[in-house]
């Protein structure tokens, strides 16, 4: 009897087990076919600074790769990179904050957030990043700094000490923009340190280096 009541327990268990994964099954699929529409239908209208197709897919690919759960994105605009990596870190069971000076970019970036379906897992803040950086408390696995880049070194050094071992520290447009100083200056620092691996991603146009801290 005892047996039987056990059996009966463990069956019902596993009913639900399966039935709730069959449901979350069909809850990624559906967000996956909103997200797909979504840029679809925004083809060819990012037209603010935004990033590439092919760098939103690195991003997204970087994150699904490596396991990212922590992202921090400096330099949101309307949220073409906010969505690659959101939609990344929705199937790693993440999160990202993303931050961005300008109100008219920023109030459109959180209505394609909304429309993209991907609100859920993105923390939209409107502000000066060179100050809301010190306000963050990390850890951070996945850094991605698209904004001011002659304050990328400060953006570093800032955003380091909250860098999780293993995670990664990104920065759009190294190759495009590395006459300026501030690009300069940072690649020069992060290659200096022995604890830091930089190489620069060869399919994004405009370059984006990537800087993994050592476990
Ligand atoms: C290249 S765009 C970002 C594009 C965005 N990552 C995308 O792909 O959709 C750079 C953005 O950084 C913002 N920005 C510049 N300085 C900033 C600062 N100090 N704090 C926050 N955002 C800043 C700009 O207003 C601009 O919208």
């Amino acid at each position: 009897m005892k047996r039987t009541a056990y059996l009966f327990v463990l069956w019902g268990f596993l009913a639900s087990a399966l039935a709730f994964g069959q449901a979350s099954a069909a809850a990624s699929r559906a967000l996956d076919e909103r997200v797909r529409e979504f840029l679809a239908s925004q083809k060819g209208q990012w037209r603010q600074e935004n990033v590439t197709e092919t760098d939103g897919r690195l991003l997204h690919d970087l994150i699904l790769k490596r396991g990212y759960t922590r992202a921090l994105e400096i330099g949101t605009s309307t949220g073409h990179s906010g969505i690659w990596q959101a939609w990344a870190l929705s199937k790693t069971g993440g999160s990202l904050v993303t931050v961005e000076i300008e109100e008219f970019r920023h109030l459109a970036a959180v209505r394609n957030f909304k429309s993209s379906g991907l609100d859920a897992y993105i923390d939209a803040r409107l502000g000066d990043a060179h100050t809301l950086v010190g306000t963050l408390s990390g850890p951070f696995d996945f850094i991605f700094i698209d904004a001011d880049q002659n304050w990328t070194l400060n953006y570093f050094r800032a955003l380091l000490p909250k860098l999780a071992p293993g995670g990664c520290f990104a920065v759009h447009n190294v190759v495009s923009l590395g006459y300026m100083k501030g690009v300069r200056d940072f690649l020069d620092h992060v290659r200096s340190l022995a604890f830091m691996e930089t190489t620069v991603e060869p399919s994004s146009g405009g370059g984006v280096s990537l800087s993994f801290k050592k476990k």
